[in-house]
C-alpha cells in the first residue's frame, strides 16, 4: 500500500479510517472549500515537483506561518480562568459604580495570573512577582483591576519602568537568565534604586514563591478613587484575599518542582476548576479621605508604600469565584487585553505617577501585541453590556456603524449621544502648579516600610528572606553590587545585613547607604502581614 492509502485508510478500517462520513464533517479550507486529500501536496507525478497552484497547501501553511503574536513584553507567562464577582452590599454611599449598587449582583469576570520576568515558555515557580489581573464585565463597561500579588512596586514613577524591566529580563548580549532575579544587571539596577527596597523585602520573602495561584493575595497597589452620585470622592485601595489562606513553597521545593513540572501552577488551577474545586477570593477595600491622606506618615500616591491593615482595616465588599476554564487558551488567555485605564463611572484614578504612566502604556502595548485597534472586538475583550460609538474600519473590523451616520452631532437623528447623567465624569480635583520634573519630598523615605515588613515576619520567614538574599546575591559576580545591597540592608535591619554579608564572605561591612530621609524605627510591625495561614 502507498502511504496515501495508509493515511486515509482506504480499505484499512479502524482508527486509520479518517475520511468524512456520518457525523464527521468534511475538512475545508479557511474559505469553506471541501478538501479531498490532506496528506499530499499537488505535484506533477508522484515524485514532484510541487505546484504553487495548490491553494489548499498555501492556505494551510500561510496560516500556520502566522500563528504567533508577540508575547507580552512583561507578564508573558500567564494562565486565566472565567468566573464571577458577587457584590455583598451596596456601596452607593462611596461610589456610583453600577457593580457596587446592589447586594447579590453577579458580574462576569476573567482573571489572568502571571509571572513577570520570565518568557512565555519559562517555568511557573520562579522567584517573581505574580500578576493578578481581573477583568470585570460590568453593566457600565469593563473594569480592569490589573494588580499583583504584592501590594507595593519597585519604582515610584512610570518613567523608570523600561529600565526596571530591561534590568530584570535576560541580559541583551547573552539572553540569559530566562526567569530569575539572580543576575548582575538586576541587582545592579536595584542597588542603585533605593526606592525599590520595600519591594525587594517582599520578593525575597515567601510571597514570591506561592504554592499556587489559589493561595495568593492580589492588590490593586495604587490608591484609586471611588466617586459617588454627588461627585464626592473617597480614596480606595483594593485587596483580594484567598478563601484558602496564603501558602508558599520553600526555595528547595520550588527548584525541584520547576525541574519536575514547569507547569505546576497552571496545572493546579486547571485541575482544581475541572474537578469543581472552585477557588474563591474576597475583595476588600481600604477607604480613606483627603484628611487621612494629608496626615498619613507616607504619601498615598507612592506605590512603594502600603497603608498598614491595622491603621485602615480592609472591608470585605464582594467575592470572586473562578469556575470555568477557557475553551481556547489563545483566544482567551493570550488575547485578553488588560488596561488600567478601563474604569467604569464611579471609579477613578489618583495622581500616583506610576498609575498615570500605566494608563498610557497598556493601550499602546495592546495595539502592538494584538495588531489592530479593533482588539476590543475580540469576544474576550468586548464589553458584555450594550455599547455604541462611531469608531469604524481598521484591520479586522467586526462592528462598523450601521446606516449613514458615522459622526456626531448629525442632522439625521441617528446614532448614540453623550449622556451627562450616566456617563463617566472625571473627579474634578483642583490641580495647580508649575510644570516640573521633580519628585515630592513625601516620596523620600525608602527604608521605614521595608523594615516594617521585615519586622512583621515570623523568625522562619525572616530566615527565608536572609537565605533568599544570600542565594541571589551569591550569583552576582561584581563585588561592588553586593556591597551596595548590603549597605541598603543596613538601613533596614542590621542583623539581616550582617547575616547576609557574612554568608557572602564579605570581609568588611560597608557603610549604610545614604538616605534622603533617615529611616524611622518607631513604626509598629503589622501583624496582619505576617500571617501565613495553613
Ligand atoms: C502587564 C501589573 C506597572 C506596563 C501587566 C500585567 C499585570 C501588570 C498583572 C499582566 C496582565 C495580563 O495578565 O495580561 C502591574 C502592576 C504594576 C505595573 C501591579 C505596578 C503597580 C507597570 C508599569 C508599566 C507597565 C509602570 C509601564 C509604564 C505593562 C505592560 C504590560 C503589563 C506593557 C503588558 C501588557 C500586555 O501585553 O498585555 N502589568 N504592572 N506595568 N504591564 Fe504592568
Amino acid at each position: 500500500a502507498t502511504s496515501r492509502d495508509q493515511n486515509v485508510g482506504r480499505g484499512s478500517g479502524g482508527e486509520l479510517h479518517q475520511t468524512a462520513e456520518g457525523e464527521i464533517p468534511a475538512l475545508t479550507t479557511a474559505l469553506g472549500t471541501p478538501v479531498s486529500d490532506d496528506q499530499n501536496t499537488l505535484k506533477i507525478g508522484e515524485r514532484g515537483p510541487s505546484l504553487i497552484e495548490d491553494f489548499h497547501f498555501r492556505d494551510k501553511i500561510f496560516h500556520f506561518d502566522h500563528e504567533r503574536i508577540p508575547e507580552r513584553v512583561v507578564h508573558a507567562r500567564g494562565y486565566g480562568a472565567h468566573g464571577y464577582f458577587e457584590t455583598y452590599e451596596s456601596l452607593a454611599k462611596y461610589t456610583r459604580a453600577d457593580i457596587f449598587q446592589r447586594a447579590g449582583e453577579k458580574t462576569p469576570v476573567f482573571v489572568r495570573f502571571s509571572t513577570v520576568a520570565g518568557n512565555k515558555g519559562s517555568f511557573d515557580l520562579a522567584r517573581d512577582v505574580r500578576g493578578f489581573a481581573v477583568k470585570l464585565y460590568t453593566k457600565e463597561g469593563n473594569w480592569d483591576l490589573v494588580g499583583n500579588n504584592i501590594p507595593v512596586f519597585f519604582i515610584q514613577d512610570a518613567i523608570k519602568f523600561p529600565d526596571l524591566i530591561h534590568a530584570a529580563k535576560q541580559e541583551p548580549d547573552r539572553d540569559f537568565p530566562q526567569a530569575q532575579t539572580a543576575h548582575d544587571n538586576f541587582w545592579d539596577f536595584i542597588s542603585l534604586m533605593p526606592e525599590s527596597m520595600h519591594m525587594i523585602m517582599w520578593i525575597m520573602s515567601d510571597r514570591a514563591i506561592p504554592r499556587s495561584f489559589r493561595f495568593m493575595q492580589g492588590f490593586g497597589v495604587h490608591t484609586f478613587r471611588f466617586v459617588n452620585a454627588d461627585d464626592e470622592s473617597t480614596f480606595v485601595k483594593f485587596i483580594w484575599k484567598p478563601k484558602l489562606g496564603m501558602q508558599s513553597v520553600v526555595w528547595n521545593e520550588a527548584v525541584k518542582i520547576n525541574g519536575a513540572d514547569p507547569d505546576f501552577h497552571r496545572r493546579d488551577l486547571w485541575e482544581a476548576i475541572q474537578s469543581g474545586n472552585f477557588p474563591e477570593w474576597e475583595l476588600t477595600v481600604q477607604l480613606f479621605d483627603q484628611d487621612f491622606a494629608d496626615k498619613f506618615d507616607f504619601d498615598v500616591l507612592d506605590a512603594t508604600k502600603i497603608i498598614p491593615e491595622e491603621i485602615i482595616e480592609p472591608i470585605p465588599v464582594g467575592r470572586l469565584v473562578l469556575d470555568r476554564m477557557p475553551d481556547n487558551f489563545f483566544a482567551e488567555t493570550e488575547q485578553v487585553a488588560f488596561m488600567t485605564q478601563n474604569v467604569p463611572p464611579g471609579i477613578d484614578f489618583s495622581n500616583d505617577p506610576l498609575l498615570q504612566g500605566r494608563n498610557f502604556s497598556y493601550l499602546d502595548t495592546q495595539l502592538k501585541r494584538l495588531g489592530s485597534p479593533n482588539f476590543t472586538h475580540l469576544p474576550i475583550n468586548a464589553p458584555k453590556c450594550p455599547f455604541a460609538h462611531f469608531q469604524q474600519d481598521g484591520h479586522m473590523a467586526m462592528h462598523n456603524p450601521v446606516g449613514r451616520a458615522n459622526y456626531e452631532p448629525n442632522s439625521w437623528g441617528m446614532g448614540p449621544r453623550e449622556d451627562p447623567r450616566r456617563g463617566f465624569r472625571s473627579f474634578a480635583d483642583a490641580e495647580q502648579g508649575q510644570k516640573v520634573r521633580l519628585r515630592a519630598e513625601s516620596f523620600a523615605d525608602h527604608y521605614s516600610q521595608a523594615r516594617l515588613f521585615f519586622n512583621s515576619q515570623t523568625p522562619p520567614e525572616q530566615r527565608h528572606i536572609a537565605m533568599a538574599l544570600t542565594f541571589e546575591l551569591s550569583k552576582v559576580q561584581t563585588p561592588a553590587i553586593r556591597e551596595r545591597m548590603v549597605s541598603h540592608l543596613l538601613n533596614i535591619d542590621e542583623a539581616l545585613a550582617a547575616n547576609v554579608a557574612d554568608k557572602l564572605g564579605m570581609r568588611k561591612m560597608p557603610n549604610p547607604a545614604d538616605t534622603a530621609v533617615p529611616p524611622r524605627d518607631d513604626l509598629e510591625p503589622s501583624p496582619a502581614l505576617s500571617i501565613i495561614e495553613n
